[in-house]
């Protein structure tokens, strides 16, 4: 396998995009990619996306969007794993640049969350349906249980948990392309509407639409092109019981230890050596399951170590400085790149008033429903 580097990103405002279609936020994201890479042809394109047909009546993005890009007869793939499907594409992309079939390959991910769609059920659908989805639980509901679950197992206190909407409101409001740019108090969590007990409406990720994109090629052509990107150096995946009652824990996501260990044994790096991450909070309990699941603090401590700070911007491990899932938002399909975009940017130094200091390594951790699908991306600056 030879060594993949990430030289351009694009992405469209997250939030509610009533004027624009679901190709029309793909091609922007895209074609700033494009742009931003300097590049003038692609090779392949893969485009992540949980569910164009039940949330726009769309199916066969891959095709759709090389047309609309204007780019057929180019290999196009839709990728779909829930809400890590933006990850995935991410995987498949790096794959075919790796393996040495394409020089030069865009990556995307799209949702169009908001167009009239019944998005709770549409979400649902990557539940388990014969038990979970049949009885009438939902995401919220799923997560609702982790987090007692959790709070019943290492005394995880509501606010601690509240405390991760507000350290990633905080780092959404210097992102400009984040859903709510609000800062908000932990009284407004605890006081917001609830939703699935414990968790209330500002524990929750918003409903979004939005694209992002990425650009990946080999390193000799990075070379050519760039003196300032990031290179990938390890894209993992795992996957787990879709159910979560056939789990022997509900708080600990085994695809996301799975997938974790993967990565630092391909890099040889130990959590301590991860600078910053992106993490998959959905839902804010999310958060602290997979900062610990992670390796980054004792499994128990993760809800302290957010009311310590050691997550913040200047913490020891910043984590969601994008302004994660719950501030930037949560086009599902979309997530997973713009994952990769908050790393390659604070791996080149343009995070601007988010930057992490000395950011030399940083980790990307996707995942779908309840954590049964989940993939980790590695990428160092050069
Ligand atoms: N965070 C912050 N504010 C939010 C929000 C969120 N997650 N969701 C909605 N809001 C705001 C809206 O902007 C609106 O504000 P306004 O009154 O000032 O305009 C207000 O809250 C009510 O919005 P509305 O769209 O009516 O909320 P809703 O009750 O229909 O939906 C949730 C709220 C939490 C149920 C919905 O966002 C949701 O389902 N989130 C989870 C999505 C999910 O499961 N994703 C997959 C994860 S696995």
């Amino acid at each position: 396998m030879r060594e993949v580097a990430v030289i351009g990103t694009g992405i469209t405002k997250f939030g509610e995009l009533w004027d624009k279609s679901i190709k029309d936020i793909f091609v922007e994201a895209a074609l700033k990619a494009i742009d931003d890479a300097s590049i003038d042809h692609i090779d392949s394109i893969y485009v992540g996306a949980m569910s164009g047909g039940l949330f726009v009546g769309q199916e066969h993005l891959g095709a759709v969007m090389a047309d609309y890009l204007g780019m057929a007869p180019v290999p196009a793939t839709r990728v779909e794993s829930a809400c890590a499907s933006g990850g995935m594409s991410f995987k498949q992309a790096y794959l075919d640049v790796a393996s040495g079939n394409s020089e030069i390959v865009l990556a995307g991910g799209v949702e169009k969350m908001n167009d009239g769609a019944d998005v709770t059920a549409a979400l649902a659908s990557a539940a388990d349906q014969e038990y979970e989805v049949y009885n009438g639980i939902t995401f919220p509901g799923l997560y609702a249980m982790i987090a007692n679950a959790h709070m019943y197992e290492y005394k995880t206190t509501r606010e601690q948990i509240a405390a991760v909407a507000v350290k990633n409101h905080k780092n959404g409001s210097n992102n400009p392309n984040a859903q709510f740019r609000n800062q908000i108090t932990i009284e407004q969590v605890l006081n917001s509407s609830l939703v699935a007990d414990p968790l209330r409406l500002l524990d929750c990720s918003p409903v979004t639409d939005g694209a992002a994109a990425v650009i990946l090629c080999s390193m000799d052509v990075a070379k050519k092109l760039s003196k300032n990107f990031a290179k990938i150096i390890a894209s993992t995946q795992a996957s787990d019981s879709i159910a979560l009652y056939q789990r022997k824990s509900f708080t600990t996501l085994n695809a996301v230890t799975k997938a974790a260990d993967l990565a630092y044994k391909l890099t040889g790096l130990k959590p301590s050596d991860i600078d910053f991450a992106e993490v998959h909070d959905c839902f804010t309990i999310a958060e602290i399951v997979v900062f610990e699941d992670l390796g980054f603090c004792e499994k128990g401590f993760g809800g302290s170590a957010v009311v310590e700070g050691m997550t913040s911007l200047d913490g020891k491990i910043p984590i969601n400085t994008s302004g994660g899932l719950k501030s930037k938002g949560h086009p599902v399909g979309a997530t997973g790149i713009a994952q990769i975009i908050e790393l390659s940017e604070q791996l080149t130094g343009k995070a601007g008033k988010r930057q992490v200091k000395n950011a030399r390594i940083g980790l990307a951790q996707n995942m779908g429903g309840s954590g049964a699908s989940c993939t980790i991306n590695i990428l160092e600056a050069v």
